[in-house]
């Protein structure tokens, strides 16, 4: 059940869906984004769903369970106090609640997207639960929706693939950075499908977001992760070799070359699982075909392997290269 909107909402909304879908009928139109829609209710989908309310669109953000999702309005209003603390100092629940005006919530996928601009998908890196959802949407969407995944590893065409011809023309990669209000930047993948109205739409909602948009094709890691990914997998092989401990490699990496945080730090903002799932699956490419990336650049760490099978994913278990439990 979709929660939250007044039976004179819906009836209004389902007038400018039809109005909508009548002006993008028109080949010159540009397919303006005041209604999105985010799967995932975990601390990248809960940011988006943020980030978009923050800035004055409709927003429905959906999850598999009602606990998932009440997770997810947790996680945005913590982080719209930090937000609201500069925003509005003198009255900070105001802002918050304003804010939480413009989200509402359901796990009811078909309903989610019915009216839906804009579809972000933030769920779990599974090719395969990935392209079942996006399937499913396709038939309950309106044919001017766009689709974007927010994957950080997978092929944005692949995932596509599970949707029609006219909607993989409208099928991009819209890739946030954690934390979601905090990092300005944006990746825009186009795929060979992609069309130029949909990467427009898509460059005009992230600035209105007020991110930072920046374009790759559909490779593996996009921009950031393919930088990222094997500079920290080298700085474990550091570890492993004994060069340099942890602690000095973060702190030389941060003082000497002026990053937030060093690699440690940074493996365990991003969880180690998920370092190690990236890493995983570009091996696997890197197996099938060298020229899409290189196998030297991934390959497997036994140190990164061994923390995650004991369960030590960084900060969200309490501990990964450096302890959190103290
Ligand atoms: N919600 C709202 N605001 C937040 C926030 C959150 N969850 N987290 C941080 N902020 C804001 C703070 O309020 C503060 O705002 P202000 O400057 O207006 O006061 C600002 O961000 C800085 O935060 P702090 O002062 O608490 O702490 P730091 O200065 O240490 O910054 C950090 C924290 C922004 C996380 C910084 O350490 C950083 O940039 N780290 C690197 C993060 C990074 O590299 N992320 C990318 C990871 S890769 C990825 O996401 C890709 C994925 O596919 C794996």
């Amino acid at each position: 059940m979709l929660t939250r909107i007044p039976r004179t909402a819906m009836a209004a909304t389902r007038l400018s869906t039809i109005q909508r879908h009548l002006s993008s009928t028109s080949a010159t139109s540009a397919h303006k984004v005041e209604r999105m829609t985010v799967f995932g209710a975990g601390l990248m989908g809960a940011g988006i769903a943020q980030v978009g309310a923050q800035n004055g669109m409709k927003v429905i953000l959906s999850d598999v369970t009602d606990k998932a999702l009440e997770n997810g309005l947790n996680i945005i209003s913590k982080s719209l106090g930090r937000v609201g603390k500069k925003a509005q100092p003198d009255d900070v629940e105001g802002f918050i609640s304003k804010v939480m005006q413009n989200i509402e919530t359901t796990t009811d996928a078909a309903k989610a997207v019915e009216d839906a601009d804009l579809v972000v998908e933030a769920i779990i890196e599974s090719l395969k639960v990935k392209r079942d959802l996006f399937g499913f949407i396709d038939t309950k969407a309106q044919p001017s929706c766009i689709f974007a995944t927010n994957t950080s590893s997978l092929s944005v065409s692949e995932i596509a693939e599970s949707c029609s011809e006219e909607r993989r023309a409208k099928f991009a990669g819209l890739h946030f950075f954690n934390p979601v209000p905090a990092m300005k930047l944006v990746e825009i993948i186009k795929t060979k499908e992609t069309d130029q109205a949909t990467y427009d739409a898509l460059m005009e909602v992230t600035k209105r977001m007020k991110k930072n948009p920046v374009t790759c094709k559909d490779t593996p890691g996009f921009i950031v992760n393919r930088l990222l990914v094997p500079y920290m997998l080298e700085a474990v092989r550091m570890v492993e070799r004994g060069d340099a401990t942890a602690e000095d490699i973060d702190q030389a990496m941060e003082l000497g070359a002026g990053y937030p945080m060093g690699p440690f730090k940074l493996l365990d903002f991003v969880g180690l699982d998920t370092a190690s799932y990236i890493a995983g699956g570009w091996r696997e490419k890197a197996a099938k075909d060298p020229s899409v990336i290189s196998q030297e650049l991934v390959q497997e760490s036994p140190l990164l392997e061994k923390l995650v099978k004991e369960g030590n994913l960084g900060r969200k278990s309490g501990k990964g290269f450096h302890d959190y439990s103290k």
